[in-house]
């Protein structure tokens, strides 16, 4: 039995393989979970050309308890990462039972299997799309969430609450929740970043695809629209400060992970541009009416409690990107 295993759940994902590979780097013991569709994924064999080594992987759905039971058999865990989930918003409005089973049925799994196991260290992917429509900027952590318009931040919400009433019930559980705001990018290396193949991508990565096919004119929908990008690196380091700050100080914490710094959309293409040399054809449209106009992190509690601030500029959120886009093309 492998020892003092940390399990990355949704690891060959977007921000799942960023995770796995700081905290490996970190020189934690990670073991990088999922599901069967993705297990062969190129995503761990690029994390293994960055690492130098080779990750530990596992097979597993989720939604699959006698599944996750054979993984807790097999290695001694004692922190649960948890990513994976169904991430598309429109998705989520049109298949909402769905989205419901895929994020609450594989959660409620996952925390049955810990408590079994006394595994109760847990970090949980959440969203700031749990605040909804926010008047007052920066948002703070404590903002209580007003007007969630789609499944998808529902069902964040759920499950944070849900994580609330196990840590409330049982003192031993150690509970983070991240709520990320717009994480972008890629590995510096150009190795790993978004699949632009996959239906929910972030706004970069759909920067990237339009750059590269100059057939495409991208229709921006609420160009003045502002949001808090943040490098997928620096979400990947924040994973790591909240692992090593788990024991100390409360048993539930709630941290927003964003740059604390807001630009637009039209902004955010201009940069993209530049740095990178390129041009993209868009039409501007108006904004549509279930877009949140502007969302920005405050991240103070981050800073002063975790001791993690984003480091990663704008700028190079847009190389990044556009040197994995570049690099990988012929995979798209
Ligand atoms: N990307 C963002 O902009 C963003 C923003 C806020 C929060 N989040 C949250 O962060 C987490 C990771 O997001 P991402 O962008 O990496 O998504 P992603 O879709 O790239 O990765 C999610 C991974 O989870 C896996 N997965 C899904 N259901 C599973 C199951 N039942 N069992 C095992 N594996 C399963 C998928 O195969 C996928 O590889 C999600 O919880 C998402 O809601 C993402």
């Amino acid at each position: 039995m492998a020892d003092n295993c940390i399990l990355i759940t949704g690891a060959a994902g977007f921000i799942g393989s960023h995770c796995v590979v700081a905290l490996a780097e970190a020189g934690y013991n990670v073991i990088a979970m999922e599901n069967s569709k993705s297990t062969n994924n190129l995503a761990f064999q690029q994390i293994n050309k960055i690492l130098g080594w080779e990750v530990k992987t596992c097979r597993c759905d989720l939604l699959n308890y006698e599944e996750i039971v054979k993984i807790f058999e097999r290695y001694k865990i004692t922190t649960v990462i948890h990513l994976a989930a169904m991430k598309g918003v429109s998705e989520s409005m049109n298949y909402p039972i769905e989205c419901y089973r895929k994020n609450l049925v594989s959660t409620l799994n996952l925390l049955e299997v810990m408590r079994l196991y006394g595994v109760k260290n847990l970090i949980f992917s959440s969203s700031c799309a749990i605040y909804g429509n926010q008047v007052q900027m920066p948002v703070a952590e404590t903002a209580l969430p007003h007007s969630i318009s789609n499944v998808y931040g529902k069902s964040k919400l759920f499950i944070e609450k849900i994580l609330s009433d196990l840590s409330r019930s049982d003192k031993e559980f150690k509970i983070t929740i991240l709520r990320y705001f717009n994480p972008v990018g890629a590995h510096s290396s150009g190795l790993i970043g978004e699949d632009p193949k996959r239906k929910q991508i972030s706004f970069l990565t759909l920067l990237g695809k339009a750059a590269l096919d100059k057939e495409m004119n991208l229709s921006l929908f609420g160009s003045s629209n502002i949001r808090d990008f943040v490098h997928v690196m620096d979400v990947g380091e924040a994973h790591v400060a909240a692992v090593s700050n788990l024991e100390s100080g409360d048993s539930f914490k709630v941290f927003n992970i964003g740059s604390g710094i807001g630009i637009s959309l039209l902004q955010l293409i201009k940069i993209f541009e530049h740095v990178n040399c390129v041009k993209i054809s868009y039409t501007i449209k108006d904004r549509q009416e279930s877009e949140i106009e502007a969302i920005i992190a405050d991240t103070t509690l981050a800073e002063t409690d975790l001791g993690w601030k984003s480091r990663k500029t704008v700028e190079e959120m847009c190389t990044d990107c556009w040197k994995w886009m570049t690099y990988n093309a012929i995979n798209f």
